[in-house]
């Protein structure tokens, strides 16, 4: 169904998000005919900019996209770009003046309208007030709401800081908190796989799960982000968001329905069973120069805005437990990291062995263990690793895999993550949405590594570019007898 009236304010409307990510999706959201007749869009930034010049940059900016998909299919629909082109105006502006207001609401009228903070952090609070204070977040008969980016905080007490200086102005059911994960498509289907089949909960649990392993690795280094990484480091980066998200989601129970709260109340509340973390359970680690796809790359002390002696991680692994009926005792391995040696998402279950060997020659130790990944990214599918006979008359045993493709089985769908994230916003679904609680209960698991690493107790390690991060993160699980599944393209 089509999306209701909206004015989809972009504050940041010049910059790259909006190039990149949130234009190519209000276009595919477009072509599939999901926005209203009377959609319109407002730009907000500061550069001094017609709405011509603005539409000139953003036809770069979609031609470049429509270029990237690169299929032959990817032609730029122009009747669908000219409908969106007239839609759109520019207007410039200090986000801290109330003049901006001003000129924004006398655009917005008593319109519905959705507020897109594509801005550095900094300015989430302060826009949050002026929209408040120009009367623009009042809701009378209409919807006004506020899309929020990352990162939201940068521990515990900021991202509570900013929790309680939004919920100053709004109600909570007006604050989408956008972690861009829960737009992927494989992201989706962890519940859709978890709880819309009948065999894979049974076994879902301590009886039958030895331990899980979460990956988010990139070949990417910092590119031209030194300057923003340098105090964020891989744990704030992609921890207490992108992967608390993706552990929440394979971990929690079922919700009673999909109603945004009934999931975000599973959440809150496999986050808040995770023990704190021990420092002695954390690897941080920097890259140092190497070959990542056959070319030499810098070190991370060499990227450009980056100090030469940064103590800054580039990859962090870690240990973590929750404490509840269904995991006791089974441990959760996460690790992140830029400069590795493939970009491979995925969510490994690592099942328990057989509990004897039928198989006199092969120890149960030494069976291919049965394990069930989620690829996230870049391949987006599910495979079964388990044993089978190797054809013969000796009895031998080997390792097999089933395999399920996404693109096997369907076409192409929206490319960017963000038309769901979008959609849902404009209907009023906050169900991919972070609530304040489950970003403060992210933030929460993490802090413990955050203090520890204030006061310099824990030591940072290196690796080489293009290589699957330091020996110690390999330690972490051969302590216990585990190994990593294997960092391979
Ligand atoms: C962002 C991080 O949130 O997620 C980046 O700031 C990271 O550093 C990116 O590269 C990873 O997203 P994706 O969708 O490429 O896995």
């Amino acid at each position: 169904r089509r999306a209701p009236d909206c004015t989809f304010v972009i504050f940041g409307g010049g910059g790259d998000l909006t190039k990149r990510l949130l234009l190519p999706a209000i276009y595919n959201l477009a072509c599939a005919n999901l926005l209203n007749e009377t959609f319109s869009i407002v730009a907000v930034d500061w550069a001094d900019m017609t709405t011509e010049g603005l539409r000139s940059q953003f036809r770069d900016a979609i031609d470049e996209f429509v270029a990237r998909r690169g299929t032959a299919a990817a032609v730029l629909n122009e009747t669908v770009w000219d409908w969106m082109m007239e839609r759109i105006s520019y207007l410039r502006g200090s986000f801290e003046e109330a003049d901006t207001y001003k000129a924004l609401g006398d655009k917005i009228g008593t319109t519905n309208a959705v507020f897109y903070l594509a801005v550095a952090s900094r300015f989430f609070g302060t826009i949050v007030d002026q929209l408040g204070e120009s009367g623009l977040t009042t809701e009378d008969g209409q919807f006004r709401r506020v899309i929020i980016e990352k990162p939201f905080g940068s521990d515990l007490a900021s991202a509570k800081t900013l929790n309680a200086r939004l919920l100053r102005t709004l109600t909570e059911s007006q604050i989408y908190r956008i972690d861009h994960y829960l737009g992927k498509e494989t992201v989706q289907n962890i519940l859709a796989l978890r709880f819309s089949n009948g065999i894979f909960e049974p076994l879902w649990n301590r009886e039958n799960i030895d331990h899980v392993q979460i990956t988010a690795a990139e070949t990417v280094g910092v590119e031209r982000r030194g300057g923003f990484y340098e105090g964020t480091g891989a744990l704030r980066d992609m921890v207490p968001n992108h992967i608390m998200q993706l552990l929440a989601m394979t971990a929690m129970e079922a919700p009673t329905s999909f109603q945004a709260d009934a999931v975000r109340d599973e959440k809150s509340k496999v986050l808040s069973a995770i023990h704190p973390m021990r420092p002695e359970d954390i690897v941080r680690a920097q890259y140092v120069p190497g070959n990542v796809g056959g070319e030499p790359v810098n070190g991370y002390r060499q990227e450009m805005n980056v100090a030469a002696t940064s103590q800054t991680e580039t990859f962090v692994a870690m240990k973590l437990r929750i404490d509840n009926w269904r995991w006791a005792g089974v441990p959760f391995y996460l690790r992140t990291g830029k400069r590795l040696t493939c970009r491979k998402t995925e969510i490994a279950i690592h099942f328990k062995h057989a509990p004897y060997a039928l198989f006199r020659d092969t120890p149960v130790e030494k069976l291919t263990p049965n394990i069930l990944v989620l690829h996230i990214q870049p391949t987006e599918g599910v495979t079964l690793q388990f044993s089978a006979k190797v054809p013969g008359p000796a009895v031998r045993l080997g390792g097999v895999r089933m395999k399920f493709d996404y693109s096997d089985w369907y076409t192409e769908g929206p490319t960017t993550g963000y038309e769901t994230l979008i959609y849902d916003c404009l209907i009023g679904d906050a169900t991919l949405f972070q609530r304040a609680d489950n970003i403060e209960a992210g933030w929460r698991v993490v802090q413990p590594a955050l203090d520890a690493w204030a006061k310099a107790e824990d030591p940072l390690c290196f690796y080489e570019a293009g290589t699957a991060g330091p020996r110690d993160a390999d330690e972490l699980l051969s302590r216990s007898g585990r190994r990593w599944l294997r960092l391979v393209p």
